[in-house]
């Protein structure tokens, strides 16, 4: 078999094992911000430290989701079928590192509500953002995480960022390559299949409501129609 065509099939099969795992994955906006507040008031006290990496109260929460500048940044969200936001990201754009202007840089945060973690929800939540700030032009995504978030740093390191301990804080670094036609496209299907996603579950829920009234409804002439005839 050729270099050319083993290069073919061995992309080809990469590709089938994203598309057999595959997560949607929603751009959220504006109007999502009190989703976003919920998801992150319902994270508990270790939750909160590990992601903010100080134990945030309910009202530096809401400052801090309030403060969300959702036209700049990049938020990305996983709902259930109950269309719950289950886990979170925000990739903020700002400023280059210091003492190098002419680098660029995103911060990534994120969280997982706990009975939906360790099915890899995390990492598809990182793997989106640096495709996403890689996308827009970034070379580097920075992850301040504390030294014993283990999972975090995991996915960190698999993804092949340099990670930097200071104590009981760490700082890991992320090279992103320039973007690409494919970057470009894989970010265009994957927003366009997570928006029909949440449009599907969407109509689903209305659906599922609508059966919920009729046999209410039903009941409730049923049980009128036996009271009329005793
Ligand atoms: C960090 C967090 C987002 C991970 O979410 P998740 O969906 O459970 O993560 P994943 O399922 O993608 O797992 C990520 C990796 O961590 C590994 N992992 C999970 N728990 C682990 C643990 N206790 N110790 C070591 N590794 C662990 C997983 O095996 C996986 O590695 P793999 O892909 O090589 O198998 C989640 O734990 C969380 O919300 N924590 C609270 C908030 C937080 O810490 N945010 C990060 C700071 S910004």
């Amino acid at each position: 078999m050729s270099d050319s065509t083993e290069g073919r099939l061995a992309g080809a099969r990469s590709a089938l094992e994203r598309l057999s795992t595959w997560v949607p994955i929603r751009s959220l906006s504006r109007r999502h911000r009190h989703r976003v507040i919920d998801h992150l008031l319902a994270l508990e006290g270790q939750d909160r430290y590990l992601r903010f990496g100080y134990p945030a109260s309910d009202e530096q929460i809401r400052k801090y989701a309030l403060g969300i500048d959702f036209g700049r940044d990049e938020v990305l969200g996983i709902f259930n079928r109950r269309l719950h936001l289950i886990a979170l990201a925000h990739l903020a754009y700002g400023l280059p590192p210091q003492g190098e202007p002419a680098r660029t840089m995103a911060e990534f945060g994120v969280s997982v509500q706990p009975q939906s973690r360790g099915r890899g929800l995390g990492r598809r939540l990182f793997d989106a953002a640096a495709l996403h700030a890689r996308n827009r032009g970034i070379d580097t995504l920075f992850i301040h995480a504390l030294s014993e978030n283990r999972p975090m740093l995991r996915i960190a390191t698999a993804a092949g960022a340099l990670v930097e301990r200071d104590g009981g804080e760490s700082a890991a670094w992320l090279r992103l390559p320039p973007d690409t036609v494919g970057s470009q496209v894989e970010q265009a299907l994957n927003r366009h299949l997570g928006e029909l996603d949440f449009q599907f579950k969407r109509q689903a829920q209305v659906l599922s409501g609508f059966v919920d009234s009729v046999a209410e409804l039903k009941a409730h002439f049923e049980s009128s129609g036996r009271a009329a005839k005793e």
